[in-house]
């Protein structure tokens, strides 16, 4: 059975713990990204917060108390408070993580928050991931294809070798928080690009003996440049998966079986 890791972020690279910045009592200044596109007096501009660090105090809490006591108006988004929503990500001191993750006690004293590249800005740090993978969810038509249309659910479930269950669960723990998308320079470039979430997803797809698409299938979805041959293996998705999902493996061997693929099958 594979171990999952639930770690506390920012990490350099995937294991290193970084010693504490900030101690009890001393103070955070928190420097916020604001721009409200459906205002059109906005201008973006870093406002500037101050706040007393306390024991245990994530990102998430702190944008709570200055929302609370500070400034209303701010918005962000927050949900399941435990890195499982991924409605929490944000570019931190210029790394995109989750907020809810984070101790500012490791990224302070002064922690410059901005909203994910890439995605729709709604105001502030809160932007539509939803939106945007909603689109690549219906584009890599990202569910099993099942032989029959209606399945019988009145059935004996259908039975599969726990080794196999336990791949496809390491690749089903994406929570699309978008992390991977925001520092990837291909999907800064490319509006249309799947990114290391949609080709984690083929893998996903292609892993499932019940899903009834072959690799010509897989191809006609992701065998071009806005798909798995518009990587050109920067690999900082892999640096900031928040899941540590293995994505640098699973975007070379969906290249490899899309490029036999293409060169004949
Ligand atoms: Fe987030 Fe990782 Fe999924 Fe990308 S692959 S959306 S970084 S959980
Ligand atoms: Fe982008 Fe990751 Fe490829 S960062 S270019 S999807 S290796
Ligand atoms: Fe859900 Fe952070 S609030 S992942």
């Amino acid at each position: 059975m594979t171990e999952h890791r639930i770690t506390l972020l920012p990490r350099q690279g995937r294991d290193a713990a970084p010693p504490a910045r900030v101690r009890d009592g001393e103070r955070l200044t928190i420097k916020v990204l604001r721009y409200n596109p459906a205002d059109p007096a906005s201008v973006p501009h870093l406002q500037r917060y101050e706040l007393e660090q306390s024991p245990g105090m994530t990102l998430f809490i702190a944008l709570n108390e200055i929302r609370d006591r500070l400034d209303p108006s701010l918005q962000f988004d927050f949900v399941c408070r435990a890195g499982i929503c991924g409605s929490c990500a944000m570019v931190i001191n210029g790394r995109p993580t989750l907020a809810c993750r984070t101790l500012t006690r490791d990224v302070g004293p002064e922690i410059v928050l901005a909203p994910l590249p890439v995605f729709e800005l709604i105001g502030d740090l809160s932007v539509d991931t939803g939106k945007w993978m909603r689109a690549q969810s219906e584009r890599l038509a990202a569910w099993v294809h099942l032989r029959e249309d209606e399945p019988d659910l009145t059935r004996l479930e259908q039975r599969m070798e726990p080794e196999l269950a336990e791949r496809i669960f390491e690749l089903d723990r994406c929570i699309e928080c978008g992390c991977c998308v925001a520092a990837c320079g291909t999907a800064r470039m490319r509006a249309d690009f799947v990114g290391a979430v949609g080709i984690n997803k083929i893998a996903r797809f292609r892993l499932d003996p019940r899903d009834t698409r072959d690799d010509a299938a897989f191809y006609e979805l992701v065998g071009d440049d806005d798909g798995v041959f518009g990587c050109m293996s920067l690999l900082a998705c892999h640096d900031v998966c928040p899941k540590d999902l293995p994505l640098q493996t699973q975007i070379a061997y969906v290249r490899r079986k899309m490029a036999a693929q293409g060169f004949g099958g």
